[in-house]
């Protein structure tokens, strides 16, 4: 089931906002850890004028910036704040049962260099300066497999040309998917927003440091081979 929720410039958004229900532990989480981890000044309520924020001052630190868009239940996010400890990661997710479920593995692992955006991606890219990130993760974004709902995917220019902006020259953009028409999209879409092919893999050639998501697993299981594209960002 979707449902279509408006976000704070009134796009549509067209993915899950809740599932089913959450565990006392995860309703923990989220009364106690998110506001801490919560990355302010994105919202329409904190950010009205939708003026762009300073990343220093809200996600104080010294590493450069990462971001994973739609993080699903956390485990890439968590596995590359714990990796790279040097690093400041920021998640995107709407979905508030992942939410939940990142915040579960964020306790267990203890990291600290990790921001969340509980909510579109889109909101945060209005608010962002440009030349933000120096990595981009796309794991397994909503295949929308309906050609009618094609433009929905996350690789089209409305996202792909805010993606480029807020990325640096030379930054790296990493999409996996398990969908064969949606690595035709890729192809086809992120180079004319600005970004080069570097490489393009297919089952057990995946990058050095990647960890299995629940949906590469669940796309497994069901016999579909996942793809591994790593574009870099135009100079
Ligand atoms: C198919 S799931 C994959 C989740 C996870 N990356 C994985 O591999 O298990 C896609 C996720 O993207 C999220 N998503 C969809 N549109 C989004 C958006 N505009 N901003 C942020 N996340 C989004 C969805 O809520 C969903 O959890």
């Amino acid at each position: 089931m979707t449902e279509e929720t408006q976000t704070p410039a009134r796009r549509n958004f067209y993915g899950r906002a809740h599932g089913k229900t959450l565990r006392a532990s995860q309703k923990t989480y989220l009364a106690e850890d998110l506001d801490v981890l919560r990355l302010k000044g994105i919202t329409a309520a904190e950010n009205p004028a939708r003026e762009k924020i300073d990343l220093e001052t809200l996600f104080p630190g010294t590493g450069p910036f990462w971001l994973e868009v739609g993080f699903g239940g956390g485990e890439h996010l968590v596995h590359m704040a714990a990796k790279y400890p040097g690093i400041r990661i920021i998640g995107c997710e709407p979905f508030v049962n992942g939410v939940a479920m990142l915040l579960g593995k964020i306790r267990a692992a203890g990291v600290t260099n990790l921001a969340i955006h509980p909510a579109d991606v889109r909101d945060l890219f209005d608010v962002l300066p440009d030349n933000v990130f120096d990595k981009v993760f796309l794991n397994y974004p909503d295949p929308w497999p309906k050609a009618r709902h094609h433009r929905r995917r996350f690789v089209t220019p409305d996202y792909l040309n805010e993606l480029a902006r807020v990325t640096k020259p030379g930054a790296e953009f990493r999409v996996a998917t398990d969908i064969p028409d949606y690595v035709r999209q890729t192809l086809e879409e992120v180079p004319p927003a600005g970004f080069t092919l570097e490489k393009q893999a297919g089952l057990n050639e995946a990058w050095d440091d990647w960890i299995s998501t629940r949906y590469e697993q669940k796309a497994l299981r069901e016999g579909r081979d996942p793809h591994y594209l790593t574009f870099r960002r135009h100079g």
